[in-house]
Protein backbone atom coordinates (compact mmCIF):
# COMPACT_ATOMS: atom_id res chain seq x y z
CA UNK A 1 0.00 0.00 0.00
CA UNK A 2 1.05 3.62 -0.39
CA UNK A 3 2.28 5.17 2.43
CA UNK A 4 0.75 7.95 3.46
CA UNK A 5 2.11 11.04 4.22
CA UNK A 6 5.34 9.29 5.30
CA UNK A 7 3.38 7.08 7.82
CA UNK A 8 4.45 3.81 9.21
CA UNK A 9 0.91 2.10 7.47
CA UNK A 10 -1.00 2.52 11.14
CA UNK A 11 -3.55 5.27 11.24
CA UNK A 12 -2.67 8.63 12.37
CA UNK A 13 -5.53 10.36 12.85
CA UNK A 14 -7.91 8.41 15.45
CA UNK A 15 -7.02 7.00 18.91
CA UNK A 16 -4.80 4.94 19.96
CA UNK A 17 -7.69 3.53 22.42
CA UNK A 18 -11.13 4.56 23.99
CA UNK A 19 -12.17 3.87 27.36
CA UNK A 20 -15.63 4.18 28.56
CA UNK A 21 -17.04 4.02 32.11
CA UNK A 22 -19.99 2.64 32.96
CA UNK A 23 -22.22 2.70 36.12
CA UNK A 24 -24.18 -0.63 37.59
CA UNK A 25 -28.10 -0.01 38.43
CA UNK A 26 -30.71 -1.09 40.86
CA UNK A 27 -34.30 -1.18 40.31
CA UNK A 28 -35.92 0.59 42.89
CA UNK A 29 -39.38 -0.58 41.41
CA UNK A 30 -39.59 -3.60 39.02
CA UNK A 31 -43.56 -3.98 38.07
CA UNK A 32 -43.53 -7.30 35.67
CA UNK A 33 -46.68 -7.82 33.63
CA UNK A 34 -47.72 -11.36 32.02
CA UNK A 35 -45.15 -13.18 30.18
CA UNK A 36 -46.19 -11.81 25.95
CA UNK A 37 -46.40 -13.54 23.74
CA UNK A 38 -42.63 -13.24 22.79
CA UNK A 39 -41.67 -14.46 25.64
CA UNK A 40 -40.53 -10.96 27.08
CA UNK A 41 -42.63 -9.41 29.80
CA UNK A 42 -44.42 -5.85 30.03
CA UNK A 43 -42.53 -3.88 32.96
CA UNK A 44 -42.40 -0.96 34.37
CA UNK A 45 -38.65 -0.72 35.74
CA UNK A 46 -37.15 2.10 36.78
CA UNK A 47 -33.87 2.14 36.95
CA UNK A 48 -31.28 3.89 39.41
CA UNK A 49 -27.65 3.89 38.29
CA UNK A 50 -25.16 3.40 41.04
CA UNK A 51 -21.27 4.34 41.53
CA UNK A 52 -20.11 0.75 40.82
CA UNK A 53 -18.41 0.65 37.74
CA UNK A 54 -17.28 -1.26 34.61
CA UNK A 55 -14.64 0.48 32.60
CA UNK A 56 -14.11 -0.84 28.40
CA UNK A 57 -11.50 -0.02 26.53
CA UNK A 58 -11.36 -0.30 22.74
CA UNK A 59 -8.13 -0.47 21.01
CA UNK A 60 -7.38 -1.47 17.68
CA UNK A 61 -6.71 -4.73 16.59
CA UNK A 62 -5.90 -7.47 14.10
CA UNK A 63 -10.01 -9.07 14.40
CA UNK A 64 -12.41 -8.85 17.22
CA UNK A 65 -11.01 -10.45 20.62
CA UNK A 66 -12.09 -9.85 24.55
CA UNK A 67 -10.36 -9.51 27.71
CA UNK A 68 -11.42 -9.03 31.28
CA UNK A 69 -9.49 -8.19 34.47
CA UNK A 70 -11.44 -7.99 37.76
CA UNK A 71 -11.92 -10.63 40.58
CA UNK A 72 -14.46 -12.32 39.18
CA UNK A 73 -13.05 -12.17 35.37
CA UNK A 74 -13.10 -15.95 35.09
CA UNK A 75 -16.62 -15.84 35.22
CA UNK A 76 -17.29 -13.41 31.99
CA UNK A 77 -17.72 -14.88 28.21
CA UNK A 78 -15.00 -13.68 26.26
CA UNK A 79 -16.69 -14.91 23.03
CA UNK A 80 -19.01 -13.65 20.78
CA UNK A 81 -22.30 -13.97 23.55
CA UNK A 82 -20.22 -11.26 25.39
CA UNK A 83 -22.32 -8.16 24.97
CA UNK A 84 -19.59 -6.14 24.50
CA UNK A 85 -18.18 -8.01 21.69
CA UNK A 86 -22.04 -8.36 19.90
CA UNK A 87 -21.94 -4.42 20.19
CA UNK A 88 -18.98 -3.78 18.24
CA UNK A 89 -19.89 -6.16 15.80
CA UNK A 90 -23.40 -4.59 15.30
CA UNK A 91 -22.04 -1.33 15.24
CA UNK A 92 -19.53 -2.26 13.10
CA UNK A 93 -22.32 -4.17 10.26
CA UNK A 94 -24.39 -0.87 10.79
CA UNK A 95 -21.02 1.07 8.74
CA UNK A 96 -20.49 -1.53 6.56
CA UNK A 97 -16.22 -2.10 8.80
CA UNK A 98 -14.70 -4.44 9.85
CA UNK A 99 -14.83 -5.12 14.12
CA UNK A 100 -11.49 -5.39 14.17
CA UNK A 101 -10.94 -4.28 17.85
CA UNK A 102 -9.88 -5.67 21.05
CA UNK A 103 -11.68 -4.59 23.81
CA UNK A 104 -10.90 -5.02 27.21
CA UNK A 105 -13.08 -5.26 30.18
CA UNK A 106 -12.11 -3.91 33.66
CA UNK A 107 -14.46 -5.48 35.86
CA UNK A 108 -15.95 -4.20 39.37
CA UNK A 109 -20.09 -4.65 38.67
CA UNK A 110 -21.02 -8.39 40.10
CA UNK A 111 -20.94 -11.13 37.41
CA UNK A 112 -24.79 -12.58 36.84
CA UNK A 113 -25.91 -10.55 40.14
CA UNK A 114 -29.05 -8.30 38.87
CA UNK A 115 -27.23 -5.19 38.28
CA UNK A 116 -26.98 -4.92 34.92
CA UNK A 117 -23.05 -5.75 34.92
CA UNK A 118 -23.04 -7.29 30.57
CA UNK A 119 -25.68 -4.33 30.11
CA UNK A 120 -22.83 -1.90 30.79
CA UNK A 121 -20.40 -3.75 28.97
CA UNK A 122 -22.49 -3.60 26.14
CA UNK A 123 -23.37 -0.09 26.02
CA UNK A 124 -19.29 0.98 27.14
CA UNK A 125 -18.06 -1.15 23.86
CA UNK A 126 -21.15 0.70 21.60
CA UNK A 127 -19.61 4.07 23.07
CA UNK A 128 -15.91 3.46 22.52
CA UNK A 129 -15.98 1.61 19.08
CA UNK A 130 -18.22 4.62 18.27
CA UNK A 131 -15.42 6.85 19.08
CA UNK A 132 -12.60 4.84 18.40
CA UNK A 133 -14.21 4.60 14.48
CA UNK A 134 -14.96 8.37 14.38
CA UNK A 135 -18.26 6.99 13.39
CA UNK A 136 -20.30 10.09 15.23
CA UNK A 137 -23.29 7.72 15.19
CA UNK A 138 -26.54 9.81 16.51
CA UNK A 139 -27.84 9.33 20.25
CA UNK A 140 -31.08 7.87 18.87
CA UNK A 141 -29.40 5.36 16.75
CA UNK A 142 -26.82 4.10 19.46
CA UNK A 143 -29.61 3.95 21.85
CA UNK A 144 -31.46 1.50 18.83
CA UNK A 145 -28.26 -0.56 18.87
CA UNK A 146 -28.58 -0.96 22.78
CA UNK A 147 -32.09 -2.24 22.63
CA UNK A 148 -31.16 -4.78 20.44
CA UNK A 149 -28.41 -6.16 22.65
CA UNK A 150 -30.72 -6.06 25.42
CA UNK A 151 -33.59 -4.99 28.06
CA UNK A 152 -31.19 -3.11 29.86
CA UNK A 153 -28.40 -1.94 27.96
CA UNK A 154 -30.08 1.23 26.81
CA UNK A 155 -30.33 2.37 30.36
CA UNK A 156 -26.76 1.60 30.55
CA UNK A 157 -26.11 4.39 28.09
CA UNK A 158 -28.30 6.87 30.12
CA UNK A 159 -27.60 6.60 33.29
CA UNK A 160 -29.13 8.75 35.87
CA UNK A 161 -32.75 7.76 36.92
CA UNK A 162 -35.14 6.73 34.07
CA UNK A 163 -38.50 5.03 33.58
CA UNK A 164 -38.17 1.75 31.17
CA UNK A 165 -41.19 0.09 29.90
CA UNK A 166 -41.93 -2.21 26.85
CA UNK A 167 -39.51 -4.98 27.67
CA UNK A 168 -37.96 -2.15 29.77
CA UNK A 169 -35.79 -1.06 26.82
CA UNK A 170 -38.19 2.22 26.09
CA UNK A 171 -36.79 4.87 28.63
CA UNK A 172 -37.95 8.07 29.82
CA UNK A 173 -35.32 9.69 32.05
CA UNK A 174 -36.50 10.69 35.75
CA UNK A 175 -35.35 13.86 37.81
CA UNK A 176 -33.71 12.94 40.79
CA UNK A 177 -33.46 15.67 43.79
CA UNK A 178 -30.91 14.22 45.66
CA UNK A 179 -28.14 11.47 46.74
CA UNK A 180 -29.27 8.19 48.09
CA UNK A 181 -26.94 6.07 49.89
CA UNK A 182 -26.48 2.22 48.85
CA UNK A 183 -25.23 -1.40 50.07
CA UNK A 184 -24.73 -3.93 47.69
CA UNK A 185 -24.71 -7.96 49.13
CA UNK A 186 -22.95 -9.93 46.57
CA UNK A 187 -23.54 -13.61 46.58
CA UNK A 188 -21.79 -16.35 45.52
CA UNK A 189 -22.68 -17.78 42.23
CA UNK A 190 -25.43 -15.80 40.02
CA UNK A 191 -29.08 -15.91 38.81
CA UNK A 192 -30.01 -16.49 34.92
CA UNK A 193 -32.38 -13.44 34.52
CA UNK A 194 -34.75 -15.77 31.95
CA UNK A 195 -34.63 -18.62 34.67
CA UNK A 196 -36.12 -15.88 37.42
CA UNK A 197 -38.61 -14.68 34.48
CA UNK A 198 -39.41 -18.26 34.05
CA UNK A 199 -40.23 -18.99 37.78
CA UNK A 200 -42.11 -15.77 38.25
CA UNK A 201 -44.79 -17.20 35.18
CA UNK A 202 -45.02 -20.76 37.56
CA UNK A 203 -45.22 -18.74 40.71
CA UNK A 204 -48.46 -16.59 38.97
CA UNK A 205 -49.80 -18.97 36.83
CA UNK A 206 -53.48 -19.46 36.83
CA UNK A 207 -53.43 -15.82 38.93
CA UNK A 208 -54.66 -12.55 37.19
CA UNK A 209 -51.05 -10.12 36.96
CA UNK A 210 -51.89 -6.73 36.78
CA UNK A 211 -50.77 -4.45 33.92
CA UNK A 212 -47.38 -3.25 35.58
CA UNK A 213 -47.44 0.65 36.37
CA UNK A 214 -44.90 3.16 38.04
CA UNK A 215 -45.72 3.67 41.46
CA UNK A 216 -46.21 7.55 41.94
CA UNK A 217 -44.97 7.62 45.59
CA UNK A 218 -41.86 6.30 44.38
CA UNK A 219 -41.51 8.92 41.36
CA UNK A 220 -42.04 11.70 44.14
CA UNK A 221 -39.26 10.04 46.26
CA UNK A 222 -36.83 10.01 43.95
CA UNK A 223 -37.71 13.71 42.16
CA UNK A 224 -37.40 15.06 45.82
CA UNK A 225 -34.34 13.24 46.88
CA UNK A 226 -36.54 11.82 50.28
CA UNK A 227 -34.42 8.84 51.34
CA UNK A 228 -37.79 7.57 54.13
CA UNK A 229 -40.53 7.90 51.27
CA UNK A 230 -37.76 6.19 48.70
CA UNK A 231 -37.55 3.33 51.61
CA UNK A 232 -41.61 2.84 51.73
CA UNK A 233 -41.90 2.53 47.94
CA UNK A 234 -39.14 0.20 46.62
CA UNK A 235 -40.83 -3.06 45.01
CA UNK A 236 -39.60 -5.66 43.15
CA UNK A 237 -41.77 -8.28 41.71
CA UNK A 238 -39.06 -10.36 40.37
CA UNK A 239 -37.59 -10.94 44.74
CA UNK A 240 -40.45 -13.57 45.07
CA UNK A 241 -39.12 -15.74 42.14
CA UNK A 242 -35.72 -15.20 43.06
CA UNK A 243 -36.26 -16.23 46.57
CA UNK A 244 -38.15 -18.88 45.68
CA UNK A 245 -34.76 -20.20 43.66
CA UNK A 246 -32.78 -19.05 45.99
CA UNK A 247 -34.16 -19.26 49.29
CA UNK A 248 -30.77 -18.18 51.28
CA UNK A 249 -31.10 -14.63 50.19
CA UNK A 250 -33.84 -14.29 52.71
CA UNK A 251 -31.26 -14.60 55.66
CA UNK A 252 -29.16 -11.94 54.00
CA UNK A 253 -32.36 -9.56 53.68
CA UNK A 254 -32.83 -9.98 57.27
CA UNK A 255 -28.73 -9.43 58.18
CA UNK A 256 -28.62 -5.88 56.32
CA UNK A 257 -32.37 -4.91 57.95
CA UNK A 258 -31.11 -5.70 61.42
CA UNK A 259 -28.11 -3.71 61.25
CA UNK A 260 -29.76 -0.85 60.47
CA UNK A 261 -30.67 -0.12 56.47
CA UNK A 262 -34.30 1.79 56.08
CA UNK A 263 -35.32 -0.82 53.17
CA UNK A 264 -33.65 -4.11 51.91
CA UNK A 265 -34.57 -5.32 48.07
CA UNK A 266 -33.28 -7.88 45.66
CA UNK A 267 -31.44 -6.13 42.61
CA UNK A 268 -33.13 -6.88 39.62
CA UNK A 269 -33.31 -10.69 38.82
CA UNK A 270 -30.90 -11.23 41.90
CA UNK A 271 -28.63 -12.79 43.39
CA UNK A 272 -27.44 -9.36 44.39
CA UNK A 273 -29.71 -7.91 47.43
CA UNK A 274 -29.61 -4.02 47.75
CA UNK A 275 -29.62 -1.89 50.87
CA UNK A 276 -31.05 1.51 51.23
CA UNK A 277 -29.55 3.29 54.07
CA UNK A 278 -29.51 6.48 55.05
CA UNK A 279 -25.71 8.23 54.90
CA UNK A 280 -22.50 7.38 53.93
CA UNK A 281 -21.89 6.40 57.85
CA UNK A 282 -24.67 3.92 58.11
CA UNK A 283 -23.73 2.55 54.73
CA UNK A 284 -20.29 1.68 56.14
CA UNK A 285 -21.70 0.14 59.42
CA UNK A 286 -24.32 -2.17 57.66
CA UNK A 287 -21.61 -3.05 54.77
CA UNK A 288 -19.60 -4.60 58.01
CA UNK A 289 -22.47 -5.98 59.79
CA UNK A 290 -23.38 -7.81 56.10
CA UNK A 291 -19.94 -9.32 55.94
CA UNK A 292 -19.56 -10.48 59.18
CA UNK A 293 -22.64 -12.06 58.91
CA UNK A 294 -21.67 -14.58 56.74
CA UNK A 295 -24.88 -14.24 54.29
CA UNK A 296 -23.21 -12.66 51.44
CA UNK A 297 -19.34 -13.55 49.42
CA UNK A 298 -19.11 -9.64 49.86
CA UNK A 299 -20.65 -6.27 50.49
CA UNK A 300 -20.28 -2.71 48.56
CA UNK A 301 -21.32 0.74 49.36
CA UNK A 302 -22.85 3.01 46.41
CA UNK A 303 -24.12 6.19 45.50
CA UNK A 304 -26.79 7.35 43.18
CA UNK A 305 -27.60 8.55 40.65
CA UNK A 306 -24.84 8.07 38.84
CA UNK A 307 -23.56 9.30 35.55
CA UNK A 308 -24.27 6.78 32.07
CA UNK A 309 -21.54 6.08 30.43
CA UNK A 310 -18.74 8.42 29.78
CA UNK A 311 -15.57 8.71 27.74
CA UNK A 312 -12.77 8.77 29.87
CA UNK A 313 -9.94 11.34 29.29
CA UNK A 314 -6.81 9.82 28.15
O1 LIG B 1 -33.40 -8.40 27.02
P1 LIG B 1 -32.49 -9.39 27.66
O2 LIG B 1 -31.70 -10.16 26.65
O3 LIG B 1 -31.61 -8.80 28.71
O4 LIG B 1 -33.41 -10.42 28.40
C1 LIG B 1 -32.91 -11.63 28.90
C2 LIG B 1 -34.07 -12.56 29.20
O5 LIG B 1 -34.83 -12.05 30.30
C3 LIG B 1 -35.08 -12.70 28.08
O6 LIG B 1 -34.70 -13.70 27.20
C4 LIG B 1 -36.35 -13.06 28.82
O7 LIG B 1 -36.35 -14.42 29.18
C5 LIG B 1 -36.22 -12.26 30.10
N1 LIG B 1 -36.92 -10.96 30.02
C6 LIG B 1 -38.29 -10.93 30.08
N2 LIG B 1 -38.95 -9.73 30.02
C7 LIG B 1 -38.25 -8.58 29.95
C8 LIG B 1 -36.84 -8.59 29.90
C9 LIG B 1 -36.20 -9.80 29.95
O8 LIG B 1 -38.95 -11.96 30.16
N3 LIG B 1 -38.91 -7.43 29.90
Amino acid sequence: TEPVGGGTGGTSDGPRSVTVRVPAKVNVQLAVGAARPDGFHDLANVFLAVSLHDEVTATPAEALTVTCEGPDADKVPLDRTNLAARAAELLAARHGIAPDVHLHIAKDIPVAGGMAGGSADGAGALLACDALWGLNTPRTELLDICAELGSDVPFSLVGGAALGTGRGERLTELPVGGAFHWVFAVADGGLSTPVVFGEFDRLTEGTDVPEPAASPALLEALRTGDTTALAGALANDLQAPALSLRPSLAATLAAGTDAGALAALVSGSGPTTAFLVKDAEAAKAVAAALTASGTCRTARTATSPAAGATILPD
